[in-house]
């Protein structure tokens, strides 16, 4: 049987991507991009993400973990894990090529090892923790233990980095303290002869708040969310990005409730007199945000239709009563649209009260990633619009 189109889909325009991955390409530049890919991409699918990216000139991706950095191996770019490698996920990553980062003198010794025994230098690059608190060398100890791993024989110590917790512009003396601590561990060790070819700190939230982040001695930024057209809710929005999503649905059913009818689980809507109302193809399995209930509307037709009730798993009920002349069938526009009613990701962010990153993570499984133009991609995920 060919495949069924898919109830609910996600669009994601790969040439508004690339366009976003150039204008914060330029606006950093000298300095330059890891695009940070980890989480399938933030749920976009990372096979047509990167490759996309690649064709529009990105030369590194970060990600989290190695299961990440093997899907993208076949791009031929230098992939970097940005966060902590186990002992037994070190020896393949190692044959991979792909970078590691050092986040104790130990996992610099077993990264050593297996570099020495499969007969293949490693390239890392050291994690710092500046303020963070997750992951890392403490600051204090960064001088001492960088000193000790450059001397282990199988590394290629290529790089240094660090991250912001809290990188806007009412975060400023933190990050700037952590901008300090890190020079200061620069030139500590260079005074033994030791630099480092990548130094790196800002993430989407210091490109925007923090211009010192992507300026030497940092010649690397990363960045994640700017690249889906999304910010932190906090903070500047400094780079001129577009979003590159809408998620959309169809109508699965209408019909015409008499005044007094409760609507979905809980019983919190109650129709004031008889309503025309529509019964859409998606919800919380989808990664329509509860917080939507009785609170957020969709497009039909280009016009708003109000959430009635709470949201299902797999439905939601919205107000026909601005839209005769739906059908069933008709498309949903659930984040997308266009001019003063168009639903953003952030909408959905500050009804739920959280971010962008939590609402791009949370679509399902079961929604079709719908790209905008033939990759010749060989990961799962691989549609075109
Ligand atoms: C270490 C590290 N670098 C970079 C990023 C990318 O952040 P953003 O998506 O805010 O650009 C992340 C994301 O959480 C991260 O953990």
């Amino acid at each position: 049987m060919n495949e069924l189109p898919r109830r609910v889909w996600l669009e994601i325009r790969l040439d508004k991507l690339t366009g976003n991955y150039k204008k914060i390409a330029a606006a950093v530049s000298p300095a330059k991009v890891i695009c940070v890919l980890k989480a399938n991409a933030y749920g976009l699918g990372v096979a047509n993400v990167a490759e996309a990216l690649a064709g529009a000139g990105a030369t590194s991706f970060g990600v989290a973990e190695p299961y990440e950095a093997i899907q993208m191996l076949r791009l031929g770019k230098p992939v970097q894990i940005l966060s902590s490698i186990l002992p037994d996920e070190i020896e393949p990553m190692v044959e991979a090529g792909v970078t590691l980062p050092v986040t104790d003198f130990q996992t610099a010794k077993r990264i050593s090892r297996a570099a020495k025994r499969i007969g293949k230098a490693a390239t890392v690059h050291f994690k710092l923790d500046t303020g963070m608190g997750r992951l890392g060398i403490l600051a204090k100890d960064a001088p001492e233990t960088i000193r000790r791993v450059v001397k282990l024989p199988g590394l290629r110590c290529e790089g240094i980095f660090s991250h912001f917790p809290y990188a806007y512009a009412s975060g400023s003396e933190l990050s700037n303290h952590q901008m300090d601590v890190f020079c200061a561990i620069l030139k500590d060790v260079a005074r033994d002869g030791i630099v480092f070819a990548k130094r790196h700190i800002a993430a989407s939230d210091a490109i925007n708040n923090f211009p010192r982040a992507c300026k030497p001695p940092f010649n690397y930024v990363r960045t994640g969310i700017n690249l889906h057209g999304s910010f932190d809710p906090m903070g500047k929005r400094v780079l001129n990005v577009e979003p590159v999503l809408s998620l959309k649905t169809r109508l699965a059913q209408i019909r015409q409730l008499p005044a007094g009818t409760t609507i979905g689980y809980g019983l919190t809507y109650r129709t004031p007199r008889r309503m025309c109302v529509g019964t859409i193809s998606a919800g919380y399995a989808d990664g329509l945000p509860l917080a939507l209930s009785n609170r957020g509307y969709v497009l039909i037709h280009d016009i708003p239709c109000q959430i009635l009730g709470r949201i299902s798993m797999d439905y939601t009920v919205v107000s026909l009563e601005t839209v005769p002349q739906a059908k069933v069938g008709d498309e949903v526009v659930c984040i997308g649209g266009e001019g003063p009613n168009a639903i953003h990701v952030e909408d959905w962010g500050a009804l739920k009260m959280t971010h962008a990153y939590d609402i791009i993570c949370s679509f399902g499984n079961r929604v079709e990633r719908r790209y905008s133009w033939p990759i010749s991609s060989i990961g799962d995920n691989r549609n075109n619009l």
